[in-house]
Parts: structure tokens; sequence; C-alpha cells
């Protein structure tokens, strides 16, 4: 992926304005990134990204290397995340009539 790549598809959030957004507001916690655009606020796949870069940004050692990864296979990566969230999703509203059910008789 190179900088430009948006590493939030949801709100089109780039690996460069998010490292950007690190260096000038030097956030104390990961989940502050989310002020960034609304990065991973959304379907939640790149969540541990922003965690590895919000680390990288501690100085701490991460294991993910960006540049190596192809942003072709990150979307569509993204994709089977989002299919079986909506089946998760799906299967679960299906589930709670019967537990209510149960719980009222
Ligand atoms: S890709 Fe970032 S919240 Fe969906």
């Amino acid at each position: 992926m190179n900088l430009d790549d948006p590493i939030c598809l949801c709100f089109r959030v780039s690996r460069r304005k998010i490292i950007s957004y690190l260096r000038i507001h030097q956030p104390r916690f990961a989940s502050q990134l989310s002020e960034c655009g609304g990065a991973g606020t959304g379907c939640g796949w790149c969540i541990p990204i922003l965690q590895q870069l919000f680390a990288r940004s501690q100085n701490q050692p991460i294991d993910l290397n960006l540049d190596q990864l192809d942003f072709q296979q990150y979307q569509q990566d993204r994709g089977v995340y989002l299919t079986l969230k909506s089946n998760r999703e799906n299967k679960r509203d299906n589930e709670l009539p019967e537990q209510e059910e149960q719980n009222s008789t």
C-alpha cells in the first residue's frame, strides 16, 4: 500500500493522513484516531491497522509492514470480513426471538 491508499475504506482516510494526525496531535490512545476523519468508526475492518500505526508512533515494535500489503488484497479481504460480519449479525438476529420466547415462558 502506498501512503495515499485509504487505510479506512469506510471514510477514505489515507495512511498519510493518519500519520500526519499522529505526528501533529500525538493522541494518547489509539481510539483517538477516530477524530481523524472518522477512521475506524464504520465497519471496524481497519482498526487493527490503526492500532499498529498508533503503536509505531509510540515507538513500540509492530509486526505489520504496510509497504508490502497489497491494496487490492486489503480491499478484497474487507469484502470477506463484511460478508462474515453480516452473516454473524443475521444469525444473531434470527436467534433472538427464540431466546426471548424462552425467557417469557
Ligand atoms: S474500513 Fe475503517 S471503519 Fe470500515
